[in-house]
């Protein structure tokens, strides 16, 4: 563990009681992300699509969370695949974007593969000696299925995922996501660090700062708590102000995944889902989830659309500011709210991630 990594998690406390911020450390030292792909996201369990995205045979979704293109697929038979999209001819992606396809065909010479990731055809290459069709397979990657989100994990060697989440799934059952689609997605340059993102979304504290005038009418920021919280995720509630009101319940299973729920007659959530997270910057897509009968009601979802994008507008000039501001040589982290003890759990996770016990610790 270098010291930059000692720097920015060692002093992670045990107890939310005694926890302050992440240091500058934490988000301006390169050699801290390239721990945090190495050993965050690579080892971790990433959403890299929602079940309903991928529904029909022949559906795929293109994904790059962290350096590594992805596609998900959905073959003839109806299997779920996470694949390797880098071409096994150059290593160009062999596809962009969402669609529906028999196979795909990759732009540059023209390579096609099955939806499972074998190769189906290549041109001009009986010459080569170096050419074995069976062996240029798209690697595929390790997935799993949660609640209607299609989960991967890079390395392979992650624990099963849904028992590490039995809690939250409990939580959750009344809900139950996996019935909701994606009625719309919105989409955000977001040019802070990926954990920005993160603390600012498990804690609601900020509800009396930015959201004054929407969340903190309905969801007063003094009145949420942490109401769960394991290894691998957090639950943050948000009681009504009053009985005209619906409870948010808002969670994360970590690293990456962000989601949030309206207990409300009518069924509604978020997935802030990352893309292409970079050292200080990352694509945020926020997922509409609904039921597929309000999916359908156009002015219902521009409605929910204009409400989620009024609140994360409020939540840019704080992700921005305090991005400027924890790369300042004089910020120093200060203490923690009981409110914020959603975010230091997500310290603690990281902590655990990127300090090893036992090796130089
Ligand atoms: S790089 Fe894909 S076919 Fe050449
Ligand atoms: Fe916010």
């Amino acid at each position: 563990v270098t010291r930059p990594i000692q720097a920015a998690f060692a002093g992670v406390s045990v107890d939310v009681a005694s926890a302050r911020a992440l240091p500058r450390a934490a988000y301006a030292e390169r050699d801290v992300f390239e721990a945090e792909l190495d050993q965050v996201f690579r080892r971790g369990w990433l959403p890299v699509a929602r079940v309903s995205e991928v529904a029909k045979p022949g559906d795929y979704r293109s994904v790059d969370p962290c350096g590594v293109p992805l596609v998900v697929t959905r073959d003839g038979a109806g299997a779920i695949h996470v694949l390797s999209r880098v071409c096994r001819h150059r290593g160009m992606p062999i596809v962009e974007g969402a669609g529906n396809a028999e196979s795909l065909t990759c732009p540059y010479h023209r390579w096609r593969y099955r939806l499972d990731g074998r190769l189906a055809a290549a041109s001009a290459m009986e010459r080569s000696e170096a050419f074995d069709q069976a062996s240029c397979a798209l690697p595929p990657i390790a997935a799993a299925a949660w609640r209607g989100w299609v989960f991967a994990n890079l390395d392979g060697r992650a624990a099963p995922l849904a028992p590490q989440l039995a809690a939250l799934d409990d939580r959750l059952a009344e809900l139950d996501p996996s019935r909701m689609v994606t009625a719309g997605v919105i989409e955000f340059d977001s040019p802070w660090n990926w954990k920005v993102m993160v603390e600012n979304f498990l804690e609601s504290y900020h509800h009396i700062g930015p959201h004054s005038q929407t969340l903190q009418l309905s969801n007063p920021g003094l009145g949420t708590y942490e109401g769960g919280g394991g290894d691998l995720y957090t639950i943050l509630e948000n009681p009504p102000i009053d009985g005209e009101h619906a409870h948010l319940l808002v969670a994360a299973v970590f690293p990456l995944t962000l989601m949030a729920f309206t207990e409300g007659p009518e069924p509604l959530g978020v997935w802030y889902e990352f893309d292409r997270i970079e050292h200080q910057s990352f694509k945020l897509r926020i997922h509409l989830l609904t039921s597929e009968a309000f999916a359908a009601v156009p002015a219902f979802v521009a409605r929910y659309r204009d409400a989620v994008t009024a609140v994360h507008l409020e939540d840019i000039p704080a992700c921005e500011g305090v991005q400027r501001g924890v790369l300042s040589p004089l910020y120093e982290p200060g203490p923690l709210s009981h409110l914020e003890a959603a975010a230091w759990r997500f310290h603690r996770f990281l902590r655990r991630q990127l300090i090893r016990p036992g090796l130089g610790h």
